[in-house]
This record gives structure tokens, C-alpha cells and sequence, in this order.
């Protein structure tokens, strides 16, 4: 499944009709003016996947950012996030973020961590209603343990594969934390791993990536983030630099080989 735009860009599927671009835009710290700007050139630049959050205070200028392309809706895929403190006013939470963004749907609503460390069974049926009405098109979590997600999928009616279950958990990820067991508990359970922090978590300056960097003539951001989707993992690289907007997603001229990937993942 891929997304096109100007870069076809691989898609996971998450169900329901749902895809979800492999490369999206992450907006964490990126604010007013720059937010705004950052978000336009993202989308020149052909990203069709836009990571934002209620405490980000961002939504207004992605949203802007948004409807100022000229790109349709539904090309887009926009992914908010609920804040544990709001677990009481979910529908409300919802809805401010749908007015802020200037969108009657967002494609994905995370609980962006497990309320005060639970996993909040009942906040999930919530989120499954507010789905079911069209507010947002897929549900997921973020932060979350795989014990947490297993007392969502059993709360969850038709539990698992009954497609009620979270259909993403966004975590941290970069090579330092690869974690096969990890992956392979998401997998089992039809959950989408996104990892977010992919640049900050790593040293880019390390020799091995330089090395297989300098083989591909790419960077080394360019094979940490390539490493991400080798795996099958969603990415959302931040940046408010235009060029490295470009760079970030221009990631499909160049595959990694089995041993390239096993020396970035004993990193
Ligand atoms: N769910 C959660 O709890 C959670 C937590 C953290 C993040 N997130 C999401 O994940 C997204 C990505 O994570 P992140 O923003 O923490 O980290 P990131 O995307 O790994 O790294 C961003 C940092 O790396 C720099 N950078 C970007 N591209 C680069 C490149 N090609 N070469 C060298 N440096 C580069 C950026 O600086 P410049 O801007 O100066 O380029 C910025 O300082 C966030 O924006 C947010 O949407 C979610």
C-alpha cells in the first residue's frame, strides 16, 4: 500500500479503510509563525501525515498550514492527541482540537500517556464512541506498556482482531532502544508501532552510521530514519529547517542490506 503524492510514500493499514503513511511530520516544540511555516513546507515537500497533540498548542497553525496548501483533506493524515489530565472530558477534548485544527475529522486520536499510569478501560470505550461517530477515523494510544494494551483489548468487544483494540502505539524508538520482543508483541496484536524521537535519540555522529551514510551517499539521519521502515516502524521526524523537511522524507531512493540493518540494530 503506498500513499501518492509527489513521493509515494509506503502505508500501514490500519483497518476500517484506514492508511496510514509510513512518513509523517512531527510538531513537537515547533510553535506560531514557524509551526505554521514548517507545516506549509512539509507539505511541498510532499508529506501527507501531520503528528500534532492538544498540549503541542499547535493545532490552529497546522490547521492553517493545512487548508493554506490547497491539498484536499482527505489527503492528509492527521493524527491529535488526547492529554492524560483531559481523561474526564474526552468528547470535549475532541472537539477543541477539531475546531482548532478546522476539520470536521482527524484520522488519529491517541491517549498521549496512560492516565496518572493506568491503562483507563473506560477513557477506550470513549474513544471507540467518539470513532464510531466519525470524529476521528482510527483510535490508538501512545506510551503505553503491551500489559497496558492487553487490558484494552479485553475490555474491547470482539477483543483481539475484533478491530476495537488500539490500532497504534507511538513510542520512543531509535536504534538504541531496538527491542525485538517489543515489536513482535505489537505484531501479534495488530498493533502499528510509531516511534517518535528517531534524530534525538541517536548519535548521529557514530561511525557505523557514517559509514553505511557514506555507501548510500545519504546522511546518517537518512539511515536512521530509512532503519525505522526496514522494521515497519512509523516515522514522525521533526524539524524547522526546510532542508532538512526534504532530506527527512527523501528516504525511497535507497534500500539497506540484512547486515546493514543488524549492525544498526546492535547500536
Ligand atoms: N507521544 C509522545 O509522547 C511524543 C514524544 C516526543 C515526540 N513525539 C512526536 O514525535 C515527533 C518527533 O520526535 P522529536 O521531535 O522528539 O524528535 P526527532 O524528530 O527525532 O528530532 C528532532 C530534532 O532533530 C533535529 N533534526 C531534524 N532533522 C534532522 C536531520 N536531518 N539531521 C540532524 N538533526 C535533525 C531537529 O532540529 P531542527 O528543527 O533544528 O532541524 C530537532 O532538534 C515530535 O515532533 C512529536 O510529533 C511524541
Amino acid at each position: 500500500m503506498t500513499i501518492s503524492g509527489k513521493t509515494e510514500i509506503p502505508a500501514v493499514d490500519l483497518g476500517h479503510g484506514v492508511a496510514m503513511p509510513m512518513v509523517g511530520f512531527g510538531t513537537w516544540q515547533l510553535h506560531g509563525r514557524s509551526a505554521y511555516e514548517a507545516v506549509r513546507h512539509a507539505l511541498r515537500a510532499g508529506y501527507r501525515h501531520i503528528d500534532t497533540a492538544t498540549i503541542y498548542r499547535n493545532e490552529p497553525e497546522v490547521g492553517r498550514a493545512l487548508r493554506d496548501s490547497g491539498l484536499d483533506r482527505n489527503d492528509v493524515f492527521v493524527t491529535t492527541k488526547l492529554p492524560p489530565g483531559n481523561a474526564g472530558r474526552a468528547r470535549a477534548t475532541i472537539s477543541q482540537s477539531l475546531t482548532a485544527l478546522g476539520t470536521d475529522h482527524v484520522d488519529l486520536w491517541l491517549v498521549h500517556w496512560a492516565p496518572r499510569g493506568r491503562a483507563s478501560p473506560q477513557l477506550w470505550q470513549e474513544f471507540l464512541a467518539l470513532r464510531d461517530e466519525g470524529l476521528t477515523r482510527a483510535v490508538g494510544v501512545s506510551n503505553y506498556s503491551v500489559r497496558q494494551i492487553d487490558e484494552l483489548i479485553a475490555v474491547s468487544e470482539g477483543g483481539r482482531g475484533g478491530g476495537r483494540g488500539p490500532a497504534v502505539n507511538q513510542i520512543p524508538w531509535s536504534p538504541s532502544r531496538y527491542d525485538p520482543a517489543l515489536l513482535a508483541a505489537h505484531a501479534e496484536r495488530g498493533v502499528a508501532v510509531e516511534g517518535y524521537s528517531p534524530l534525538k535519540g541517536t548519535r548521529l555522529r557514530d561511525p557505523v552510521l557514517a559509514e553505511i551514510a557514506a555507501k548510500h551517499q545519504v546522511t546518517p539521519a537518512q539511515v536512521v530514519l530509512r532503519w525505522h521502515l526496514e522494521l515497519g516502524i512509523i516515522i514522525i521526524p521533526k524539524s524547522a529547517r526546510p532542508e532538512r523537511i526534504e532530506s527527512n522524507l527523501d528516504l525511497f531512493g535507497f534500500t539497506l542490506t540484512a547486515e546493514e540493518i543488524a549492525r544498526i540494530n546492535r547500536l
